[in-house]
């Protein structure tokens, strides 16, 4: 079976546009594939050097992640720290890296300007540790978002390189796998774009229904159809395209007519849109609760990953030790 591998970066809490983007087809991909992920705590040192309280961010996301549905007897989770092999193929990639090529990187570029007083090592061999992270499974498949690609395209020049180097065909290009045909980009609250953490207009999987309904209550709409039939405006699709992901058909279909025959009333429309919300993130929000109140549980999931993930890579760091001309 082909093998899947993911990082989640442990850096803030799971919003709807993630639920919808990602981790939903990670929930739908644990039963076709062999899937391991794991919450990439080294890589965010890179940005943030003194963290606060990093095993506590690393569990919430478990929670999280597992209140979603990832099930960790199919898809186990681990935590990257607790997998120490990674460091010895991020060293042996890290001899065959080259500056020229790390310092291209865009994300790098963009780092450097965003933390000009941090332009660390580690910003700048960040392709390589995830590199390490994905070849050390010998994965086919990554689900990434399309800001990933360059480091990808770094993953796979690496496994290239090391096969010309040592003359060996040992490890195969890991490919990008994005559910094109299943990914819902769910659109922000405020009329501007995607939603994300950085553009503040998020409805998070922890976020009660209180909350969740004052904001979407608020949401950013216009003076209403001036026309029959007309397109609708991109705060308006907005609101369609998060109901589209929530409601059911008939609901969709209902407010689509209202808005063709200029009927529509935005406050009606918001308040469904609230409640298919709620049915949506009040299960996963308890789940959340729960998990996060059961510290052991979280504590032996992300245990049981790393040792799944230690059994799965041993055999590629020997063999990579020994193809180098170590001892295995
Ligand atoms: N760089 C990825 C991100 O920012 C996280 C990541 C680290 C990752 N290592 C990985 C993703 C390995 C996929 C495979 O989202």
């Amino acid at each position: 079976m082909e093998r899947v591998i993911s990082g989640i970066r442990p850096t803030g809490n799971l919003h709807l546009g993630n639920y919808f983007g990602a981790v939903k087809n990670f929930v739908r991909m644990q039963d076709e594939f062999e899937c391991m992920f794991f919450i990439a705590d080294w890589h965010s040192l890179t940005t943030h050097p003194t963290p606060d309280n990093i095993r506590r961010s690393a569990k919430t996301i478990l929670a999280e992640y597992l209140a979603c549905g990832i099930d960790p007897n199919k898809a186990p989770i681990y935590v990257q720290s607790d997998v120490k092999e990674v460091l010895e193929l991020y060293l042996y990639l890290n001899m065959n890296a080259y500056l020229g090529e790390l310092e291209r990187v865009t994300s790098f570029k963009e780092k450097v300007r965003q933390q000009p007083d941090n332009v660390n090592a580690g910003l700048l061999t960040y392709p390589s540790l995830m590199a390490a992270d994905i070849l050390m499974h010998k994965a086919d498949k990554v689900p990434v978002g399309k800001d990933q690609e360059q480091n990808m395209e770094m993953a796979r020049l690496f496994a290239r390189r090391f096969n010309r180097i040592y003359n060996v065909e040992y490890f195969k290009e890991p490919q990008s796998f994005y559910y094109t045909s299943h990914a819902v980009k769910i659109p922000g609250l405020d009329g501007s774009g995607k939603m994300g953490k950085s553009n503040g207009n998020c409805i998070y999987l922890f976020e009660d229904d209180k909350t969740i309904t004052k904001k979407v209550m608020r949401a950013v709409t216009d003076a209403g159809p001036q026309a029959m039939n007309s397109d609708k405006p991109e705060v308006i699709q907005n609101l369609f395209t998060i109901m589209e992901a929530v409601s059911s058909p008939d609901t969709l279909a209902y407010f689509n007519d209202k808005w063709n025959t200029c009927e529509i009333r935005y406050g009606d429309m918001k308040k469904q849109l609230a409640q298919d919300i709620c049915a949506v993130v009040a299960p996963i929000r308890e789940k959340i609760e729960a998990y996060q109140a059961d510290d052991a549980f979280l504590e032996s999931v992300a245990k049981q990953g790393a040792e799944r993930a230690r059994e799965r890579v041993a055999k590629t760091i020997s063999e990579v030790r020994e193809i180098i001309g170590f001892h295995a």
